[in-house]
């Protein structure tokens, strides 16, 4: 049995599986493709994130802390590129480990997005209720507090949780259910969705940038780096850099750790590569073009924040917003509210039609039951019981789990995954090295070696009960694959015969 776990999927099985009926069907181009990552990308890191980074853990070094983190992200994004190119199926980093690594890490990867994908969504739907509130705020209208917020919340400065005062977290509950029922109904609706939304949200950001940029004062650029320009540990000793009351490392590239949840969505591109026109050449187009765009936007949103309002003064809810209330732009507040909204909604919109897709790669595969997994909605053509799963969990947990925790668990998830993907190029390029590349990240085998430092940096740079949580959870993953998958999986016993899946686009 111990060889299943090294069962790879051949690339010729791949490219089989893509030549069959049962199909997504490819209606997406370039430009969608980029909107996607755009929509994925831009929203509750930026809007709400950037607040406690640049407050608790970098000061105005928050620009350089974006800048580590994009650097970070595109080398992975060259490495998922490369990937995408080659075997242009659903499934993303799963169905890359699946090809190279074997199944038990395809396996671990699939357990491991759901971090990156239903965990996000919820911290997601957090900074979406945020933003909601502010905005109610300029009306003076206010939610009954009990339901503004998770009941407790994890406090570094002492290292222990805390009581929130508060029941659950209403509007993400209603943010996370609406959009479910928006992806039950069709992705086609949905796609044309996130284009508007996604014009809507770059509007708001360059003109953050550029009429932020007339309040900036340079004075509150100094000092640069309260908290220094390092922040690394391993697990829990400070190697370089402050720490905080907690034991959490702090500064620049402590920053860097936290923020790099702004990037996460790119990757969202590939987990569409079944439904491009021309996947190896726009996929690797879409996950660049959406990622160096959303850099350049980024930094320049940090240097603006942090140019308005001395760093100890941002706001840590909905820092932009709230930093055009303070230089006295309240009617800026109202338009930067309804942007954020919007675009944290379609970030929300993408991540959960990713989710279900990631699902659906590993129902076919056998390792989910494909039953509730694979199953298309007779009307609707979507797989709406995942759909509906995780909505459910995606509200519950933004209803209950603090912010913090689930944006560094998030963090922690994502990263590791990149760091396998950087890893499985470099093993296909070993292992198959003539298989066609139509992308393929320059510089050799540095790309994806730097790709797996840059990555590990940054898991070492994030509070280390990150990596218990992070043990735990693929913990949970092992368990269920021992249970289930390995016992039904597809390629390890080949008897085993799955149901069509077919699965379209309105
Ligand atoms: N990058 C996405 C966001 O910031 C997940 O909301």
């Amino acid at each position: 049995m111990a060889n299943q776990f090294f069962l790879t999927k051949s690339h010729e099985v791949l490219l089989e599986e893509l030549r069959g009926e049962n199909r997504l069907h490819r209606v997406l181009g370039p430009v969608q493709l980029s909107a996607l990552g755009v929509g994925a990308i831009i929203g509750t890191g930026i809007f709400v994130l950037t607040g406690v980074a640049a407050h608790d853990r970098t000061g105005p070094a928050l620009m350089l802390s974006f800048v580590v983190a994009g650097i970070t992200c595109v080398f992975a994004a060259l490495c998922y590129a490369e990937f995408a190119s080659m075997v242009p199926v659903a499934g993303s980093a799963y169905t890359y480990a699946y090809a190279t690594l074997g199944e038990l890490f395809a396996w671990i990867i699939g357990w491991d997005l759901i971090l990156e994908y239903a965990v996000a969504s919820a911290t997601v739907a957090h900074g979406w209720s945020h933003y909601f509130q502010d905005f109610l705020s300029i009306f003076h209208i206010g939610l009954p507090s009990v339901v503004t917020n998770a009941p407790f919340d994890y406090l570094p400065a002492t290292g222990r949780l805390t009581l929130t005062g508060t029941w659950f977290d209403l509007p993400a509950i209603v943010i996370a259910l609406l959009v479910t029922i928006v992806l039950v109904k069709g992705i086609s609706e949905s796609a044309s969705l996130n284009a508007g939304i996604v014009i809507l949200k770059i509007a708001i950001v360059l003109f953050v940038i550029v009429v932020g940029a007339r309040y900036v004062n340079p004075a509150n650029w100094h000092p640069f780096a309260p908290y220094g320009l390092t922040g690394f540990s391993f697990f829990g000793h400070t190697i370089m850099g402050q720490t905080g009351k907690g034991g959490e490392p702090l500064g620049m590239l402590a920053g860097a750790a936290y923020v790099f949840f702004a990037y996460i969505g790119f990757d969202s591109v590939s987990t569409h590569a079944e439904e491009a026109r021309y996947p190896s050449r726009d996929v690797p187009f879409g996950i660049l073009t959406s990622l160096v765009l959303c850099t350049i936007l980024y930094i320049a949103v940090a240097a603006v924040l942090t140019g308005m309002i001395p760093y100890n003064q941002i706001n840590i809810d909905a820092p932009v917003s709230d930093a055009f209330r303070q230089v006295g732009l309240p009617w800026a507040q109202f338009l930067i509210s309804v942007g954020a909204i919007a675009g944290i909604t379609s970030v929300l919109l993408v991540m959960m039609l990713s989710q279900p897709r990631i699902f659906l790669a590993m129902a076919r595969d056998g390792l989910l039951p494909p039953g509730f997994f694979a199953a298309v909605h007779e009307r609707f053509r979507t797989p709406w019981k995942s759909t509906i799963l995780t909505g459910v969990c995606v509200a519950t947990m933004g209803a209950f789990l603090p912010l913090r925790i689930l944006a560094e668990l998030v963090n922690i998830g994502t990263l590791l995954a990149f760091v396998i993907v950087c890893a499985a190029v470099l093993i296909m390029r070993r292992t198959h090295p003539n298989v066609p590349r139509p992308f393929r990240a320059p510089f050799g085998m540095i790309v994806p070696i730097l790709g797996i430092l840059c990555c590990l940096l940054l898991m070492f740079s994030l509070p280390a009960e990150n990596w218990l949580r992070l043990f735990v959870w693929l913990a949970i993953g092992l368990v269920i694959y021992f249970a289930y998958g390995r016992r039904h999986s597809r390629l390890g016993n080949p008897a085993t015969k799955l149901e069509a899946v077919p699965l379209t686009r309105k």
